[in-house]
């Protein structure tokens, strides 16, 4: 995809290469401190301008008070030409999606070590009073040595100063989005966040949300199973983790009471799982290796679809370049032609004038002489 991309003075964009539903992300280099940048820019409709740049001033501020190793860290919110910029820390490696994508089935270790690290960065959020609001894979990142990072606070909000809101203008991915808020007078509190963890470790095991939207489905019908499907994370997920699903099911609970001990249950799942499965090896050394062979191969795949567009520039540039001289040629010609044809339009001009002159004045001489021989 060819864009413009934009010019911050002091960072050199070197890819365009995240986007989400309202914004999109490149990866810079910050000259002064020689260190890679993600740079966040608003797909900005004109409309919405100020509501934009208040969301994203929004999240730069959340994020500056959160400072955790499973948060992304921002560095700085620019404006360039009215035009916000959120600089954060880049993380080279892989979203959750993708790393879903790509595992079949996951193993103990690899679970492990991403839901503790996700449930790390949440517990942190809300210790902070921020409420993520849109907890979902794609809004989690993996770098290539196993750091989970939750990014994406743009709909985060502050707890108490946001109590209720309508559906009409609720933000946040529908299918991880918690029952409570498909209520006639949605709750809006940390356990929303709570019930989308649990439909991030229901994926994980079972490989597919626990609640799908149909394309033949209506919104109504769809917010039908929201509010009465109950969620069995047990009989489905893998044999190893039935015995511990009990302690993760209470985040998929429908309503917010049931919901209530669920971090706690959560973590007593997550230590019993490392006692008895992992033998208290927690280290992060599985997941680091998947990601990294992922991120290997991505490497390698984006590169094999960058020469095949670089080749493809080359040629369209070099066809542009024929085109365009063939173009200057034709304008040259065309110009010198239209030259002539004036300067002949004019040449004719003249020699008629000429021509007019001689036969007034060959006229007037006659005219002269036959007086004078009349008169003389
Ligand atoms: N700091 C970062 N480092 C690496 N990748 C990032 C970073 N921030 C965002 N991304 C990538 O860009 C995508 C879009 O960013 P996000 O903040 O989620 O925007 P949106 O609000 O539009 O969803 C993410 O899903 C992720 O793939
Ligand atoms: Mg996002």
């Amino acid at each position: 995809m060819e864009t413009k991309k934009p010019e911050i003075s002091g960072y050199e964009i070197i890819d365009e290469f995240g986007y989400g539903g309202m914004s999109k992300v490149y990866l810079a280099k910050q000259l002064s401190l020689n260190r890679n940048v993600a740079i966040k820019e608003l797909l900005i409709n004109r409309q919405e301008y100020e509501e934009e740049v208040r969301r994203l001033k929004k999240e730069g501020e959340i994020l500056a008070k959160l400072n955790h190793k499973n948060i992304i860290t921002v560095f700085d919110l620019i404006f360039i030409k009215d035009r916000p910029y959120l600089i954060e820390e880049y993380v080279d490696g892989i979203t959750l999606r993708e790393y879903m994508n790509r595992t079949n089935e996951i193993g103990k270790q690899d679970f492990v070590n991403i839901v503790k690290q996700i449930v790390n960065g949440i517990e942190a959020a809300h210790k902070n009073d921020i409420i993520h609001r849109d907890l979902k894979p794609e809004n989690i990142l993996i770098s290539n040595d196993g750091v989970v990072k939750i990014c994406d606070f743009g709909i985060a909000s502050i707890k108490n100063k946001l109590s209720t809101q309508s559906i009409a203008n609720m933000a946040g991915t529908w299918e991880y989005l918690a029952p409570e808020l498909f209520e006639d007078t949605p709750i809006v509190c940390e356990l929303n966040d709570v019930y989308s963890l649990g439909c991030i470790i229901y994926e994980l095991l079972v490989n597919k949300k626990p609640i799908e939207i149909n394309n033949d489905e209506t919104i109504i019908g769809f917010i039908k199973k929201k509010l009465t499907k109950e969620i069995d994370l047990e009989n489905n997920s893998p044999d190893w983790f039935k015995s511990y699903a009990k302690y993760f099911q209470k985040c998929l609970s429908r309503t917010v009471d049931q919901r209530k001990d669920a971090m706690d249950n959560l973590n007593k799942g997550i230590s019993k799982i490392i006692k008895s499965e992992l033998g208290d090896d927690i280290s992060i050394t599985n997941i680091k290796n998947t990601v990294s062979i992922i991120s290997n191969q991505e490497k390698a795949y984006i590169k094999e679809k960058d020469d095949i567009v670089s080749e493809k520039i080359i040629k369209k540039s070099k066809a542009i370049k024929i085109i365009k001289s063939i173009l200057i040629i034709c304008a040259i010609i065309g110009s010198i032609f239209i030259v002539i044809v004036i300067a002949n339009y004019i040449y004719q001009y003249i020699i008629e004038e000429e021509e007019l002159i001689e036969k007034e004045k060959r006229l007037e001489f006659n005219f002269r002489t036959r007086i004078i021989l009349k008169y003389s």
